[in-house]
């Protein structure tokens, strides 16, 4: 990049009006004392990869992949690192000093940063439960192993994709996939939602006696009024529920790490979020 000129960035996604991406990275770089530019960039379906290389020809430095791209993405990058590629999906592209396109996916760290470090959540011997199959739980699987859980148990309403996604990870530690059914009488310690069920409104068929008095649950969708999934939680005796705003910011400032090798901090970033969310 030439010298003088501010750095640019980007996220990529359709829709991306909503997008909280701008305004997470504008604070990231007015807190790290960093000059770049970082904007929300509408890609048409199916021009992803001209679009990408588009931004990078022109003197882009890095991209935010979002729904519905990040298979795409994956596609698109010429280097992976090993937690995207297992994943199958990327959330982060970057242009390298040799002009390579490398392709990472943060939302794991993202995600196990949010549950261990920010609310204080134990997954280490504990028994996990992860609802959903699709992009959104495939890219949170390794980073849920590396954390020694006691189990992790992944279901399913397509029970196959399960099993399948378990099969995938079974090299890195106890995991098992299957269907909602096979969740009668089990109880776990730490429940995670990865399904776009909340986005409907609707709620994965859940076993009323799933939770304990010390289980977690954790959404990773978030609105500004709690969602039905963090609903049926609290009403079922959960110890602590949370939505997925902390692991949005976490897996930014991963993202910010790796552009900028500087880890910006999170809590007052959340904060301001929350507050310019509203909700009751
Ligand atoms: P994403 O990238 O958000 O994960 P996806 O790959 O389309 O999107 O996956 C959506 C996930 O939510 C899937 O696990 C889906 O289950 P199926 O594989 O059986 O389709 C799950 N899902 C969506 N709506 C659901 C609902 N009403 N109840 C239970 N699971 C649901």
């Amino acid at each position: 990049m030439p010298m003088n000129e501010v750095a640019r960035y980007a996220v990529f996604g359709n829709p991306i009006r909503h997008s909280k991406s701008p305004q997470i990275h504008a604070e990231f770089a007015r807190q790290c004392e960093q000059s770049l530019q970082y904007r929300a960039v509408f890609v048409e379906m199916g021009l992803f990869s001209e679009t990408a290389r588009r931004f990078f020809e022109h003197g882009g430095q890095g991209i935010n992949v979002t729904v519905p791209f990040k298979r795409e993405a994956w596609e698109f990058a010429e280097v992976l690192s090993e937690r995207a590629r297992r994943a199958g999906a990327v959330n982060t592209l970057s242009l390298a000093a040799d002009g390579k396109i490398l392709g990472d996916n943060t939302d794991g760290i993202g995600l196990v940063r949010d549950m261990v470090a920010n609310l204080g959540w134990t997954i280490r011997d504990n028994c996990v439960l992860l609802l959903g199959a699709g992009g959104a739980a495939r890219g949170i699987v390794e980073l849920l192993l590396r954390e020694s859980p006691r189990c992790l148990q992944i279901v399913n309403r397509t029970s196959s994709r399960a099993e399948e996604l378990a099969t995938a990870f079974a090299d890195l530690g106890p995991v098992s996939g299957g269907a909602y059914e096979t969740l009668d009488g089990t109880r776990f310690d730490l429940v995670i939602n990865a399904t776009s069920a909340s986005l409907g409104g609707e709620l994965p068929p859940l076993p009323a006696s799933l939770l304990t008095e010390r289980s977690c649950c954790y959404d990773m969708m978030y609105a500004p009024e709690p969602t039905i999934f963090m609903r049926w939680a609290a009403q079922n005796t959960a110890w602590a529920v949370a939505d997925g705003l902390g692991m949005l910011v976490e897996q930014a400032a991963e993202s910010f790490y790796i552009w900028r090798g500087l880890r910006p901090q999170t809590g007052t970033v959340v904060a301001e979020l929350r507050a310019s969310m509203g909700g009751s």
